[in-house]
């Protein structure tokens, strides 16, 4: 049933304080929770207490101590309900069994490698007792933790430790934890079990000390020493950039191989995956480092954005995701380098926003209605939710922005808040009307930028003809303009950045806002024709239309001052030859790519990750989403090896200096130069053995083995599997070999096989799922195996003869009775189905009726495959 934002209420009843006592046991967990409920002068008069529960056995219910019978209560494994409250305060008491073994959903309490871990956000506590699960009702949380001591030795919950010792005359013991921050249930969470600790401490500003623990599974301690790193860097960030302290003693984090995503922001106990936590050279590429660093320093920043401050609904969800996305993308840049990091964000967002705003589940920043919640935790609400901030901050300047975020912290610390909450934080900073930017959340679709220049060398003017649309999406057949905040800069004949006059008026920070559905600037006081370099650092999530020719791109690609604009026009000349030759089956002439591919690799002022980043061709996903209709991935995957070839044919020479040069000079670091100087040679490998030569097999087989870290070894194994060469084979068995006790290193090697554009890879995936090293309980394994395959193998996941989208929803319909989240992420793979051929788009359409028409969905796939057909 669907739930709509307009039809929020208060909360009926509020929690003040809740006593939670947990009895860990297999299968019989036993929960009892102490509630003091006290009646919201705010809800509706006289209203009955009704708590959620997802599944729970009732085992007792008292009030105020007595034991509670009969007609009194209401008790369903989904709901408890008092119609007539004793009194408008009173403590209920309710125990429930959980068997946290059948747990398969990986939601509540469960078990992972034998521990003992929770998941609530967004509704998972109610699988644990019943309780007003909604973010909008906070509680000061104790909890007491008893479990067998053998079995687990280790146990924690939010805040800080106040109690702990072993239960008299029994093989086990117990600890309590007492949070004083009030928070939503989601925030809650225990862990329980047999676990390694490494420890830290961080000073705070004002002088708290803060004990740190990261707990991993025994034997892997030497693993977490980055994560710990990244910890106090992004703590002592958030102090500095933010000015954001930490309010605990104690800050936990836990690594567990079993978890939907990517980690949980619980408070004072953080729940990883594990694959955010561990890494070493050997097993850890570059892009694994950069992961870690960015989810250990999300989390942490959620603990101010998220938690201190939470949202009233989950409508809300962007409040506190997309600027949290914000924190930790600002993070990054701050420690390794800005252009780098925004252009790999940039790459991210188009491939995975810009696709699903383009497609049926395309949806705003802020939902207005929604089946299922955990179907919205998208790149829309996370990274389009950033971009929002992102653009806020142009729009008010680095202080109007600072003086914004310290007014919402000052005014909803405590709070459950909303984006009305938010952009009025930063309207009354700032003095500034934010009503028409308040459509960024509001209007899904990413708007169309049409842009065209005219010279006039007489008036020394260029005139710039902007026009903007938003698509229609579905349910918003029709938009309102929005506020587009555009970066520009006009670069003369010599390269260099021309004064930027409006008017009279000097455009001080380099930023036009286009606000109307069509408007021209009109810039004076220019002596040469300019080339506009437009949007510079993506400065809208927008896509960009303009009058640029080719040469165009090619002097921007070469002199404009913005790095982000020189990697797009360089991209942009690819993408348009990828096009062409996607449509019609040849290339056109590729000279203007290769040089201007040949002056960014000449170029000694930019660093290695850039070049890496330039002349890394588009993407199949993002050639077929500018296609957007009639898309034959064939025609595409063929364009864009035609494309590699020619460019590493022409290049050569150029590519095999750049791979000696950039050969490693000292031991492994993971730090951002030396990761550049790695993407940069094993860019020049790829190109160097595109064409599956003897030579150039040669060169990545002696990577593969002389590879003393992960991102090289890992490399040339991907080089080696795109070639149907007998060294492919050989490599996949000797990296298995070496690594087949590391799981998270094993799903490498899933997802290259999985990758492989040749019409065996479906067989392949099918024996790979029948490996001992497989499961289909693990999220990891499948989205590494099955998940891959579907969302970047875009040749054989939509096989004309349909085989490959069959097999995807078989495995969606498999895995729904067992973890229906992760089964409907899977099913999203489909979400661009719509831009292809009509062969395969029938193909597609016809796998997802039989999802939608198979009886028995879990709501969560049931609602991705009625939105996906429309
Ligand atoms: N709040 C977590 C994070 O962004 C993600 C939780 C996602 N939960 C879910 N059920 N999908 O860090
Ligand atoms: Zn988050």
């Amino acid at each position: 049933k669907a739930i709509h934002l307009s039809d929020y209420r208060a909360p009926d009843w509020l929690v003040d304080k809740v006593d939670l006592d947990f009895s860990l046991h297999p299968s019989q967990t036993r929960v009892t929770s102490k509630l003091s409920l006290r009646r919201n002068p705010a809800g509706a008069p006289g209203a009955p207490v009704v708590l959620d529960g997802d599944g729970l056995t009732l085992v007792r219910l008292a009030i105020d101590g007595k034991p509670l019978a009969g007609p009194s209560f209401e008790a369903t494994p989904d709901r408890l309900t008092l119609a007539h409250p004793p009194a408008d305060a009173f403590v209920l008491e309710v125990e429930t069994l959980v068997d946290p073994t059948a747990n398969t959903q990986l939601m509540g309490l469960y078990r992972t490698s034998s521990n003992y871990c929770t998941q609530c956000e967004p509704e998972g506590f109610r699988r644990i007792t019943y309780y007003p699960d909604r973010p909008d009702v906070l509680s000061v949380f104790t909890t007491r933790v008893e479990a067998d001591e053998a079995e687990a030795p280790v146990l924690l919950g939010n805040g800080n430790l106040v109690e702990s010792g072993k239960v008299d005359g029994t093989s086990r013991h117990y600890a309590v934890w007492h949070d004083p921050w009030p928070k939503p249930s989601y925030l809650f969470a225990l862990v329980g079990g047999r676990l390694a600790k490494i420890s830290d401490s961080f000073l705070t500003r004002s002088g708290r000390e803060v004990e740190l623990g990261i707990y991993v599974e025994h034997g892997k301690e030497a693993r977490a020493g980055y994560a710990m790193d990244a910890l106090k860097r992004s703590m002592r960030w958030d102090e500095e950039a933010f000015g954001r302290e930490y309010d605990l003693d104690v800050f936990n984090i836990v690594a567990v191989s079993d978890f939907n995503m990517g980690a949980m922001e619980n408070k004072g106990l953080n729940v990883f995956n594990d694959k955010y936590v561990l890494a070493t050279p050997e097993t850890a590429t570059d892009a694994d480092y950069t992961g870690i660093e960015g989810v250990i320093a999300h989390e942490y920043f959620h603990n101010w954005t998220g938690n201190r401050i939470t949202c009233r609904d989950w409508f809300q969800l962007c409040l506190k995701e997309g600027l949290t996305v914000f924190r930790d993308q600002e993070f990054s840049s701050d420690e390794r380098s800005r252009p780098v990091k925004r252009i790999a964000d940039v790459r991210a967002l188009k491939a995975a926003q810009f696709t699903e705003d383009q497609g049926p589940l395309a949806h705003p920043v802020r939902p207005e209605t929604y089946r299922e919640i955990n179907n919205f935790y998208t790149a829309t609400v996370y990274e389009k939710g950033a971009e929002v901030v992102r653009m806020l901050k142009t729009l008010l300047g680095e202080a109007g922005f600072r003086a914004g975020m310290d007014l919402y912290f000052e005014r909803h610390d405590g709070d459950a808040a909303t984006i009305e909450d938010f952009v009025a934080s930063f309207a009354d900073a700032t003095g500034r009307d934010l009503s028409q930017f308040a459509l960024w959340y509001a209007q899904s679709g990413t708007p169309v930028l049409t842009v065209s220049g005219a010279w006039d060398a007489e008036a020394g003017t260029y005139r710039l003809d902007v026009a903007q649309e938003v698509p229609p999406t579905p349910g918003q057949p029709t938009k309102k303009p929005m506020l587009i905040p555009l970066a520009l800069g006009l670069v003369g004949p010599d390269g260099r950045d021309q004064p930027l006059t409006l008017g009279n008026v000097p455009v001080g920070n380099g930023v036009v806002e286009v606000s109307e559905a069509r408007q021209s600037f009109l810039f004076t006081g220019l002596d040469a024709r300019p080339v506009p370099s437009l949007n510079r650092g993506f400065s809208a999530p927008v896509n960009l239309v303009s009058d640029l020719t080719e040469q165009d791109r090619v002097f921007l690609a070469a002199h404009d001052a913005d790095p982000f604009n020189r990697f797009d026009a360089i991209q942009r000349i690819a993408l348009e030859m990828l096009k062409t030759g996607a449509r019609t089956g040849s290339l056109p002439a590729t000279e203007a790519l290769v040089t201007a591919a040949r002056a960014i690799l000449a170029d000694t002022t930019l660093d290695a990750a850039f070049k890496a980043q330039a002349l890394a061709l588009p993407g199949e996903g993002e050639v077929a989403r500018e296609l957007a209709k009639d898309v034959d991935p064939d025609a595409v995957f063929a364009a864009r090896k035609a494309l590699r070839i020619a460019v590493g044919t022409a290049l050569e020479g150029a590519f095999a200096t750049t791979y000696s040069a950039m050969a490693a000079t000292g031991p492994f670091s993971p730090d951002a130069a030396s990761a550049g100087r790695r993407a940069l040679r094993n860019l020049s490998l790829d190109f160097l053995a595109v064409t599956g030569s003897a030579e150039g097999i040669a060169r990545a087989k002696a990577q593969f083995e002389a590879a003393d870290n992960m991102t090289d070894r890992i490399t040339a194994l991907a080089v080696l599997t795109q070639h149907e060469v007998p060294e492919r084979e050989a490599a996949l068995k000797a990296f298995y070999d070496r690594f087949e006790r590391d799981a998270l290193v094993i799903d490498k090697w899933f997802t290259l096989q999985a990758q492989i554009a040749a019409p065996g890879t479906l067989d392949r995936i099918k024996d790979l799922m029948l490996h001992p090293a497989f499961s289909l309980g693990n999220p990891n394994r499948v989205r590494s195996l099955v998940g891959a395959f579907a969302a970047t193998n875009t040749t054989q996941f939509n096989r004309a003869d349909g085989a490959g989208h069959d097999f995807v929803t078989d495995v969606v319909l498999t895995l729904d009775g067992k973890n229906p989240q992760v089964a409907a992420r899977l099913l999203a793979s489909f979400k661009t189905f719509r831009q292809l051929e009509p062969v395969r788009r029938a193909s597609a359409e016809r796998a997802l009726r039989k999802v939608a028409e198979t009886p028995g969905l879990s709501p969560d796939v049931a609602d991705i495959a009625t939105r996906a057909l429309g």
